[in-house]
């Protein structure tokens, strides 16, 4: 090789290895930290009775290899009001699903879970009724 061709080699070599394909371990990173599972039960057209036990299911299947912290939480919560309660915590993010007893909340059609473990997701409305 003549040192032009060499130098050119070279600045190819160097121009791959500092591309954005070199840097995207990051780009999965970044991913990874805001993995938020979509929740499959409660859903659209659910009703809870107060006192019932139900499980909440989520969808694990898009899960990363590795997830800083797996330990989720679940709330009910209620559009536009200030309902905010712990049903479960301590359990681990990746089991898919996990059981909660319904407390005792006005009757609504306006409720929600949002599962909190690496990052929050939300459920669609869903009802709960007096038992
Ligand atoms: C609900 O409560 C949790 C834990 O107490 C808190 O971290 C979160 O910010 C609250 N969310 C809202 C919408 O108030």
């Amino acid at each position: 090789m003549k040192p032009n061709t060499v130098l050119s080699f070279l600045t190819i070599v160097t121009a791959t290895l500092f591309s954005p394909v070199a840097s995207e371990p990051s780009l999965l990173l970044e991913k990874r930290a805001v993995w938020a599972p979509a929740v499959l039960y409660p859903h659209s057209g659910t009703v809870w009775n107060i006192g019932d036990q139900h499980s909440v299911v989520w969808d694990t299947s898009t899960a990363p290899s590795y997830i800083s912290n797996p330990t989720g939480t679940i709330m009910l919560q209620r559009d536009s009001t200030a309902v905010n309660i712990t049903l479960a915590s301590g359990f681990s993010i990746l089991d898919g699903r996990t059981e909660v007893n319904v407390p005792s909340v006005l009757p609504g059609a306006t409720y929600y879970i949002v599962l909190v473990g690496t990052s929050g997701n939300r459920s669609p409305d869903f009802t709960i009724d007096d038992a």
